[in-house]
């Protein structure tokens, strides 16, 4: 019952703007709530987070007003013309000429590789750091900027809501179903695959269930896709690990092991809304997010990438040779953007942790003042943390919806 009471409580906490809550009885011990109204307490939470942020864009003194934020949405809220829009611009930037130099990364091909070569470089910098969340938000928004300057794309990043795909991961509309107006579908079935077992350092292993594909993606805009970079740490079903520099040209189909069960275990609307509302400083917010180490969880950041798996979906150095990597992290920073707005003044600023994975080796705190960095991914695009902590600010001027 902790989320029923911690969700009235974070309310509480936005009190100015919020919604109608839950009340007293729908969080009654006796009563079991369902996947449903879960649903329907995210969307609370989201719409609470809203009323905060239009209010202090209201307020703003900024050059991001009313007039020219822009709107990030849900995958399956978007017209089939918008849909169209986005994927054409995907293949665009995958057949565009790389920026980084091949002394550097030989393996990369195309400007979409250009960020999957940072993001292999960077992985042990930029996750259960004081990095991550910032981090992934700058990359994530310098891809949109990427679709729109260099592909003409005029929409926004559009995410994935992971818990509307929780009881059926390639469910029609959503973004697996494998349509033309998809991100393409699950790669195809291989049959008796043992757990996929993920480790780190000396905690328990953590057993996924396989999914239901495994081979190269066959339907969709993507099925002729290459990926040319990774593997740097691939896990294998049954234990085994791929490893690699990733760094050489290693071209190969996208491969896919969807999963409703990894989706349904560790990205269902009730894990995002404990998440948000159980979860009250930045440290354990990220840490959960992430997967609480020895836990036995992965979070929700770890249950939308090994919702996807597969080849590079399930190397956290090289995920982002999916092209669900940026819809999965379009929502990563919604939830953060959600948890920031229930209590603005004490969530938009804080950071915790250092530059060094779990701080292996030891590094100096992330602070506002830490500079980041995204490589060819976007040259001359160093940025100070301080930027980066609200979206209507800095170099930002983006909502969600
Ligand atoms: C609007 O700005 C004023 C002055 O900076 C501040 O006192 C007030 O709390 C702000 N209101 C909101 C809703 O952000
Ligand atoms: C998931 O949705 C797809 C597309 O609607 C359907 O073909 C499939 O049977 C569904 N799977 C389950 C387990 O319901
Ligand atoms: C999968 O396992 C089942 C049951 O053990 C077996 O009948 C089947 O032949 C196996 N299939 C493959 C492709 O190994
Ligand atoms: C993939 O390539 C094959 C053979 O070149 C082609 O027939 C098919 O239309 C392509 N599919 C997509 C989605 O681009
Ligand atoms: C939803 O996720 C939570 C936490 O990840 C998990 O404990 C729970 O069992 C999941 N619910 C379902 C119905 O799988
Ligand atoms: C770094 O952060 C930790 C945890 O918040 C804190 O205990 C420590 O004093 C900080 N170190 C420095 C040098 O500020
Ligand atoms: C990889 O990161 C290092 C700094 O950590 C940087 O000096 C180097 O240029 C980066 N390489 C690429 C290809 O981005």
């Amino acid at each position: 019952m902790r989320v029923c009471s911690s969700l009235n409580a974070t309310l509480l906490t936005g009190a100015a703007y919020a919604a109608p809550v839950t009340t007293d009885d729908a969080c009654s011990p006796a009563i079991e709530r369902d996947i449903n109204e879960f649903q329907a307490a995210f969307e609370e939470l989201a719409a609470t987070a809203k009323a905060v942020h239009t209010a202090s864009l209201a307020n703003s003194t900024g050059t991001c007003t009313v007039d020219n934020i822009v709107i990030r949405k849900e995958w399956s809220t978007l017209s089939s013309t918008e849909k169209s829009a986005y994927i054409d611009a995907v293949l665009c930037v995958q057949n565009s000429a790389a920026l980084t130099p091949t002394s550097l990364i030989p393996g990369v091909r195309s400007r979409f590789d250009d960020f999957v070569g940072t993001h292999i470089n960077q992985t042990l910098n930029i996750h259960y750091t004081g990095t991550f969340l910032a981090w992934h938000r700058w990359f994530t928004y310098n891809y949109e900027q990427l679709l729109k300057n260099e592909c003409g794309y005029t929409g926004t990043q559009p995410y994935w809501n992971w818990g509307l795909t929780a009881d059926n991961t390639t469910k029609s509309g959503q973004l697996f179903d494998g349509s033309e107006l998809s991100m393409s579908g699950n790669g195809e079935f291989i049959a008796n695959k043992s757990d996929l077992q993920l480790t780190l350092g000396s905690y328990p292993i953590v057993y996924l269930p396989a999914g239901d594909g495994g081979g190269c993606v066959t339907s969709g805009p993507f099925a002729n896709m290459s990926v040319n970079l990774g593997p740097v740490s691939l896990p294998l079903n049954g234990g085994d690990v791929e490893t690699g520099t990733g760094l050489d040209y290693n071209p190969r189909c996208l491969e896919r092991d969807l999963g409703t069960e990894v989706n349904a275990l560790y990205a269902n609307f009730t894990s995002i809304v404990d998440l948000i509302t159980s979860r009250t400083n930045i440290y354990d917010f990220q840490t959960w997010m992430q997967g609480y180490p020895g836990s036995g969880s992965i979070g929700v950041h770890g249950g939308g990438h090994f919702t996807i798996a597969g080849n590079p979906g399930a190397d956290v150095f090289t995920s982002p040779g999916d092209p669900a990597f940026y819809l999965h992290h379009g929502m990563i920073d919604r939830v953060w953007w959600i948890w920031q707005n229930l209590d603005l003044e004490t969530r938009q600023n804080p950071i915790s942790g250092t530059g060094t994975f779990l701080n292996y080796p030891e590094s100096a705190n992330t602070t506002l003042d830490t500079v980041i960095d995204i490589g060819y991914a976007v040259l001359g695009a160093s940025i100070a943390m301080s930027e980066l902590m609200s979206t209507i600010s800095g170099p930002f001027c983006y909502t969600y919806e």
